[in-house]
C-alpha cells in the first residue's frame, strides 16, 4: 500500500511558526515520528511526503497521486478555507483522501471554521496536533484494507 502525505503552505515553518498553536516540532521531525508510528504499528505502508506553499502544485500532486498511490493524507493548511480548486481536484480522483489539521479549526477564528475540501474527503481529523497525522494513517490503512 502506498500513501502520500501532502502538506500545504507555511507547514514548512513548523517548529518556529506560532508554537503555541502548532507546537515546537519541525515538519521533518513530525514526518519521522509518523514513520516510527507506522513501523511500531506494523502497518504495511510505503510512505512519501511532500510539502508546497503553492496551491496549483497541490492540485498537480493530487492529480498525479491518483496514478501512483492508494490514498492521500492532506493538510491543505490555509487553502482549506479558500480553495475550490483543491476541493475539485479531490473530487476528480478515485483514491481516498483524509483531511488533517494540527489545530482544531472549529475552535479558532470564524474564517477557519469552514473547509472547502472536507466534504470531498472520506474523513477529517483536526485538533490532535502531530497525532492527527498518525490517526489519519491508521484510519486510512483500515479503510483501504476493508474497501479493496
Ligand atoms: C492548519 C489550520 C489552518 O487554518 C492554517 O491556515 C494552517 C494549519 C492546521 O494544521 O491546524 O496553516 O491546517
Amino acid at each position: 500500500m502506498k500513501i502520500l502525505i501532502l502538506n500545504g503552505p507555511n507547514l514548512n515553518m513548523l517548529g518556529t511558526r506560532e508554537p503555541k498553536i502548532y507546537g515546537n516540532e519541525t515538519l521533518d521531525k513530525i514526518n519521522s515520528e509518523i514513520i516510527e508510528f507506522k513501523n511500531k504499528q506494523n502497518l504495511d505502508i510505503e510512505l512519501d511526503f511532500f510539502q508546497t506553499n503553492h496551491e496549483g502544485e497541490i492540485v498537480d500532486k493530487i492529480q498525479e497521486a491518483n496514478e501512483i498511490y492508494d490514498g492521500i493524507i492532506l493538510n491543505p493548511a490555509a487553502y482549506t478555507h479558500t480553495s475550490i480548486a483543491i476541493a475539485d481536484a479531490i473530487k476528480a480522483i478515485t483514491i481516498p483522501v483524509v483531511e488533517v489539521h494540527l489545530s482544531n479549526i472549529y475552535a479558532r477564528e470564524n474564517y477557519r471554521n469552514f473547509s472547502h475540501s472536507a466534504n470531498a474527503c472520506i474523513a477529517q481529523i483536526a485538533g490532535f496536533s502531530k497525532n492527527s497525522y498518525k490517526l489519519a494513517l491508521l484510519g486510512l490503512y483500515e479503510y483501504l484494507n476493508n474497501n479493496e
